[in-house]
């Protein structure tokens, strides 16, 4: 029994497979701090990925491989103590799950503990497949990442979509099965043609969540900043935009810095 009383149904692991099953959507979105995690979670999101992009859009580095596990488990943490539904699933960073199984359960065992995280997710296939089984055997459930693996961008040496060529799909598709066997709950499909990625919704029984990946799969998954166009100069085409908070919020800023300029803010009644 629970010692905390709620009435919101959590999702877990087995409602997303449920939701496959029923050929229910999943929405999922990135999220990064307690603020911005609370107004998503309250709009009914399914899964929040304290992603590894919070490299890029929180700590304005160019790539995502420079942030620390530290790092991920503070973002994780604040995401958790705003989450009373949806499934949070966190990013093992670069260079902390590649190097050997040992380290990627160790890694993966100080996210669970130390955020209160539910899952963690990891970039790529059959070459980390040791690593996603040791974490699997601990009892901690796996989210797959195949397709544009962004941690991995030096060696693909750009961003363009992935598995265009009949080799690497096929290799995407046997991935995707070895992922399944392995006990994967789910697996992101990034930025990869859509018929590819249908057909890899169509072959594995886990949900398969895309971004850039066409409307065949599972669900769907952004970037919040991106959504919410804050990150105004990023335009891929599979990006829609639900805002211009970028201008909006620029806007709100130049206003502000008016009214107190000009000594209109704090007025009378905006003072003790
Ligand atoms: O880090 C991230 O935001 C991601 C998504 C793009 C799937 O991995």
């Amino acid at each position: 029994m629970s010692i905390h009383s709620s009435n919101i149904k959590r999702v877990t692991t087995h409602v997303l497979q449920e939701m496959k099953t029923k050929d229910e959507k999943i929405s999922m979105l990135t999220g990064y701090d307690f603020s911005m995690a609370k107004i998503i979670d309250s709009a009914g999101v399914d899964i929040i990925l304290v992603g590894d992009s919070a490299s890029n859009v929180m700590a304005g580095h160019e790539t995502t491989l420079p942030i620390t596990l530290d790092q991920m488990i503070y973002h994780a943490s604040s995401v958790i103590r705003a989450v009373e539904r949806a499934l949070v699933v966190v990013d093992l960073p670069f260079g902390t799950y590649q190097g050997n199984s040992k380290e990627a359960l160790s890694s993966a065992i100080r996210i669970m503990k130390e955020s209160g995280a539910h899952a963690v997710k990891l970039e790529g296939g059959s070459e980390i497949l040791e690593s996603i089984n040791r974490i699997l055997s601990a009892g901690i459930p796996v989210m797959g990442h195949l397709g544009l693996t962004p941690q991995s961008i030096y060696k693909f040496g750009t961003y363009v979509v992935r598995a265009k060529e009949d080799e690497e799909a096929e290799k995407l598709i046997e991935d995707a099965k070895l992922l399944e066997e392995a006990g994967c709950f789910a697996i992101v499909l990034e930025k990869i043609p859509a018929n590819l990625a249908t057909r890899v919704a169509q072959t594995v029984k886990i949900p398969v969540i895309g971004i850039g990946a066409g409307n065949g799969v599972d669900g769907q998954v952004l970037v919040v900043h991106d959504m919410l166009g804050i990150t105004h100069e990023f335009s891929p085409r599979f990006l829609r935009r639900y805002h211009n908070l970028y201008s909006e919020m620029k806007g709100a800023f130049e206003t502000y810095i008016k009214d107190v300029k000009s000594k209109d803010f704090p007025n009378e009644k905006e003072q003790y």
